[in-house]
């Protein structure tokens, strides 16, 4: 991939850059177009320059908000020859992109913010683009994390409500332990973090692993002890049933948002 150009320059563009930025792709390379002045000298303190228009663009990465994709697409439309365009919109159909824009080469992405650690899970759903641009595009991400080839949109919106916001769904289990431990280090709010994040870590290595997530909890628990308890409360709670409808309510608000686009 030669140049690429975020069009929104916001979380989750900045996201992707830090983590490409750390893979040591050249910032030369990237540039932006964004209306926000606080995400425009964001992206300058990263050495990001805006588009110069003399730039041949080999890939848009499309990252605006659902409800400015129609503004978007037609200075899009008007701004480029033939664009090829990689959307990480979430909920708007190729539909819209292939009525909009003339020419268009279009993949559908769906990514999350821990691109910017270069551990981000990407989807990647090839629309009407040439296999060798779905591939360079591949390449691009796995340089911020893994990828995943989707087979249909339909997939994309669920993949949007167990991934794109999977990591909120942790910060938000993290607040239980974020109050209890604040309490135990005495205030102390940077020892607390560092302490769910070695938490969140050690999960995440142990998950690699060749056990299956029972074994894993056999592993921490023993017969009438500290974890057997905890696990106990939380299915006498249905705890997994409530969290699985959780995860059901954000894929089925995803399709409802792509229904409405
Ligand atoms: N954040 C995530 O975790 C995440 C994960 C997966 C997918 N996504 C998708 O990524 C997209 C962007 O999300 P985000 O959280 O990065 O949004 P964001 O922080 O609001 O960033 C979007 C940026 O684009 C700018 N913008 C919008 N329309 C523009 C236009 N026509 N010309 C120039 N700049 C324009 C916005 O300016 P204003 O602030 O002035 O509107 C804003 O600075 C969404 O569609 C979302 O579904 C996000």
């Amino acid at each position: 991939m030669n140049k690429i150009l975020f069009y929104g320059g916001g979380n989750i563009a900045q996201a992707i850059i830090s983590g490409l930025l750390s893979a040591g792709f050249n910032k030369k390379l990237i540039s932006f177009v964004d209306r926000n002045d606080s995400n425009r000298s964001k992206l300058s303190e990263l050495g990001i320059k805006e588009r110069n228009l003399k730039d041949k663009i080999d890939l848009v990465i499309l990252c605006v908000k659902p409800k400015d994709i129609s503004l978007a697409l037609k200075e899009i439309s008007s701004g480029f020859n033939n664009p090829k365009v990689l959307s990480l919109v979430a909920g708007v159909s190729s539909r819209k992109y292939l009525t909009a824009v003339h020419n268009i080469k279009l993949i559908r992405g769906m990514p999350n913010t821990s691109s910017e650690f270069r551990m981000g899970i990407t989807a990647l759903l090839n629309i009407n683009a040439s296999k060798k641009l779905y591939k360079d595009t591949k390449t691009l991400f796995k340089l911020v994390g893994i990828t995943l080839d989707l087979k249909s949109e339909n997939q994309i919106n669920d993949f949007t409500g167990l991934i794109g916001s999977g990591p909120a769904y942790f910060f938000y289990i993290l607040k239980s332990y974020e109050k209890l431990l604040l309490k135990m280090a005495d205030g102390d709010e940077s020892l607390v973090k560092s302490i769910m994040a070695n938490l969140m870590n050690g999960v995440g290595e142990s998950v690699k692993g060749k056990e299956s997530l029972d074994e894993l909890i056999s592993a921490v628990a023993s017969k009438k002890g500290t974890t057997e308890a905890g696990i106990n409360s939380m299915k006498s709670e249905k705890i997994t049933v409530s969290f699985n409808r959780s995860l059901k309510a954000a894929m089925k608000r995803a399709k409802e948002i792509a229904d409405e686009s």
